[in-house]
């Protein structure tokens, strides 16, 4: 078994085939580097849920390896898991209790927390998601983002080194997402390692150092964000009196798809450096009125990594 050390997360071939057939994980290879927030980019159905149920070592994989913190899961769990906090879809809380009792309850499940501080402990995660004046609320009578809420404060009972949070902001309204968003960089800040799961690139776009995208079951991209908006600003595009010319150059260059747009010329912009293609343009005399990346921008290049339309993949 492979435990790649030096990453908070990481997997080697990762599957699920759940009993009805379906391959909802696909052979992936996760990395994630400590320090990181990862953002686990997918649309609905395309396995994140699935691969976080695995990585918590809630779920035995088909074929495959998963680690956390170094430590190989499921079998390196009671090591791995009171480092980590996590939020995943359907908590047990209990539908009759408060959230402060539903809280006190968890708090006092976990051995290794100090029962004199629990108070302070469930008074301060609750805090911290804004649910102070609903403490004393039945759980059944929580509305879906107080149930959200409750979720993410119960991830924070403790300090962790990592968290794992499956859509954290599902079903908060946009102060609340702003909220957890706040926290999660605070966090991050502290040096806390966060992987959060959503279906929201403007979320992951705002939050995220790195960015895994999901489709169907597998791992379609892995990059640092600045990584995937290099990728998704993908286009050169050239104002000049001479377009032939700058065409002819930016083919030679080795840019594909150049294309001839008076008053100048645009091609795929590829590995290459803007700067670069600039030089070899004016090298060759072209005059250079306007030079553009063009940003397909990572809006285009999520559809185009993930899909045909709006269904899911069921
Ligand atoms: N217990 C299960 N048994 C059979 N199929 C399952 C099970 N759990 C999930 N699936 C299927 O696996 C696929 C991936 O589901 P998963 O919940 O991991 O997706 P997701 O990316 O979390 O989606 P969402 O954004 O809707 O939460 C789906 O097609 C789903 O129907
Ligand atoms: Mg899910």
């Amino acid at each position: 078994m492979t435990v790649a050390t030096g990453l908070a997360v990481a997997t080697e071939g990762l599957t699920k085939r759940f009993r009805s057939g379906q391959l909802a994980v696909d052979g992936i290879d996760l990395r994630v580097p400590h320090g990181a927030v990862y953002g686990f980019l997918g649309p609905n159905g395309s396995g994140k849920t699935t691969t976080i149920r695995m990585l918590l070592g809630l779920l035995r994989p088909t074929a495959g390896t998963a680690s956390l913190l170094g430590q190989p899961m499921p079998q390196g769990a009671a090591l791995a898991l009171p480092r980590v906090g996590a939020l995943v879809e359907g908590p047990a809380f209990h539908p009759y209790l408060s959230g402060w009792h539903n809280l006190m309850r968890l708090d006092a499940a976990d051995r290794t927390a100090r029962a004199s501080a629990a108070e302070d402990r469930v008074r301060g995660a609750l805090d911290r998601v804004g649910l102070a004046a609903a403490a004393g609320k039945r759980y059944r009578h929580y509305s879906l983002g107080m149930r959200q809420r409750l979720g993410i404060a119960a991830a924070l009972l403790r300090p962790r080194e990592l968290l794992v949070l499956d859509e954290p902001t599902n079903g908060l309204d946009p102060q609340g997402t702003r909220e957890v968003r706040g926290l999660l960089v605070e966090l991050a800040g502290a040096g806390t390692t966060v992987v959060l799961s959503s279906h929201l690139l403007s979320e992951v776009e705002q939050v995220c150092t790195h960015v895994g995208v999901m489709h169907r079951g597998r791992l379609v991209a892995q990059d640092t964000l600045a990584g995937l908006h290099a990728r998704g600003a993908s286009r050169a595009v050239v104002g000049t009196p001479r377009p032939a010319v700058a065409a002819a150059v930016l083919d030679r260059l080795g840019l594909a798809d150049v294309v001839v747009h008076p008053p100048g010329a645009t091609a795929e912009l590829g590995d290459h450096a803007p700067q670069d293609v600039v030089a070899a343009l004016v090298h060759a005399d072209v005059p250079v009125t306007e030079f553009r990346v063009s940003g397909a921008g990572l809006e285009d290049l999520f559809v185009s990594l993930t899909g045909e339309g709006f269904d899911v993949n069921g």
